[in-house]
């Protein structure tokens, strides 16, 4: 798939603020930190289209980018912040669930863990939400450009393992908005499942 264009359309705090034109979406969900802006940003080729930051919880809205005029990449916002109050985790979890269950024209969503560290209760947590999705699953392991060669392949074995602890088979892939790692691949998931 090849980016034409990528613009910024809207960020919605709720289903209602979303677009209704009906073009396809696809979801970027992962914790907070985890690096979802940043792969938007390196997937569409461009430097600052999401908002990036160091600090946890930069993302506070669902935000969306039409691309090539045919279909939205969706950035939400972070989890496990671990400075967030009960009631914003709570309300996060509300929102995120209502998103990529009920979400029509949500074709594919990505899960954004951590290449370093082992998937944590919280990402299981979404995994399991997601296997009620409708749409398309893919996980994509970011900030590769941290690990060896040999770590790289550790990460994918362990996350693999835990997909199937769950049952879920779905394909696991390394990536760094650094290093612009694993672009093809997921670019190449989006043309074929969306
Ligand atoms: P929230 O919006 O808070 O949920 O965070 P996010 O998941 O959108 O993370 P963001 O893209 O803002 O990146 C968080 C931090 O990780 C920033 O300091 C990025 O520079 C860094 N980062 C993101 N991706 C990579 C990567 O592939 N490699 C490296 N080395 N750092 C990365
Ligand atoms: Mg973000």
């Amino acid at each position: 798939m090849k980016i034409r264009e990528a613009t910024f359309v809207t960020g919605a705090v709720s289903m209602t603020g979303m677009p209704v034109d009906g073009l396809s979406e696809v979801a970027f969900v992962g914790r907070s930190n985890v690096g979802k802006s940043s792969l938007i940003n390196m997937l569409l080729g461009r430097k600052n289209l999401a908002r990036t930051s160091g600090t946890p919880g930069k993302t506070q809205e669902i935000n969306f980018f039409l691309v090539n005029h045919a279909l939205y990449f969706v950035d939400l916002p972070g989890f496990g912040y671990a400075r967030a109050s009960k009631r914003s985790r709570a309300k996060w979890r509300k929102t995120i669930a209502n998103y990529v269950l009920e979400r029509a024209p949500l074709k594919l969503v990505f899960q954004l863990i951590d290449s370093r560290h082992s998937p944590t209760e919280l990402d299981k947590e979404v995994m399991l939400l997601l296997k009620e999705s409708v749409a398309a699953r893919i996980v994509l392991l970011t900030k590769g450009d941290k690990l060896s060669g040999n770590q790289r392949a550790k990460s994918v074995d362990r996350t693999r393992e835990i997909l199937k602890s769950f049952h879920t088979e779905i394909p696991v892939i390394l990536t760094s908005s650094k290093t612009s790692r694993g672009k093809k691949e997921t670019l190449n998931w989006v043309r074929t499942l969306v």
